[in-house]
């Protein structure tokens, strides 16, 4: 069993680290694995809808590990997106980044449970958190919640250590996905399956 996660800041060892290293520790505890795809800060392409994906299933660009990414969450239990919050709104690169990873591997996610983690100074998590958790609702995934919205504040690590509510909110973030995790796999071994999606209408609204 394995959490991919994703760290939106380009801050390999900031705020949003922090929190989805607290994630990661109680996920070890609960007998399940992670591991941290860093952005960085290093250029992030958007997509640019040339839907090349939908012939290939692989995203045009083949940079910041992106089709290896989808490989990855493929093999993959759960997922978790970090992000600080940029002007109330999650990194555009985290943005960026799932936007090619959904609409080229959206089948490598599909009912598997995701949750969003973010970091801010003061203001602009629940709607970042909002944002996030889009990807999850349009493709099947049970959004994983806790004992409060999945939030820590600080502006740097030792900050987001000193926010006990945020950390707490974080381990028991990683207890509900851990459980989750098994519940799937054991609804499976009894035979109960994924359910089967009605994919025949897309209609745009005009027809
Ligand atoms: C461009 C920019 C915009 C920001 N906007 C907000 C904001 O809207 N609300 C807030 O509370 N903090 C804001 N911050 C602060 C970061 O969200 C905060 O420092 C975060 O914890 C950094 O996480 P990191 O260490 O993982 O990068 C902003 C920071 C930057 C650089």
């Amino acid at each position: 069993m394995k959490v991919l996660m994703v760290n939106g800041s380009s801050n390999k060892t900031g705020s949003t680290f922090t929190a989805l290293t607290e994630v990661g520790k109680e996920l070890i505890l609960n007998g399940v694995e992670y591991e941290i795809l860093q952005l960085g800060s290093e250029s992030q392409r958007d997509c640019i809808g040339c839907r090349v994906c939908r012939k290939t299933g692989k995203c045009t660009f083949d940079e910041n590990g992106l089709n290896e990414f989808v490989e990855q969450a493929r093999i993959s239990d759960g997922f978790i997106f970090g992000s600080p919050v940029y002007y109330a709104h999650p990194s555009g690169r985290l943005l960026s980044f799932l936007d090619r990873a959904f609409y080229s591997g959206s089948s490598a996610f599909c009912s598997k449970p995701g949750a969003s983690v973010v970091s801010a100074r003061r203001a602009g998590t629940t709607a970042s958190i909002d944002c996030i958790n889009k990807y999850f609702s349009i493709a099947s995934m049970p959004i994983v919640g806790s004992s409060y919205w999945t939030m820590v504040h600080g502006n740097k690590k030792e900050e987001t250590l000193q926010d006990l509510e945020g950390l707490q909110s974080m381990r028991n973030l990683a207890k509900n996905m851990a459980f989750l995790i098994k519940s799937i796999n054991i609804a499976k071994e009894n035979g109960i399956n994924l359910p089967t999606l009605e994919r025949e209408h897309v209609t745009n609204f005009i027809r």
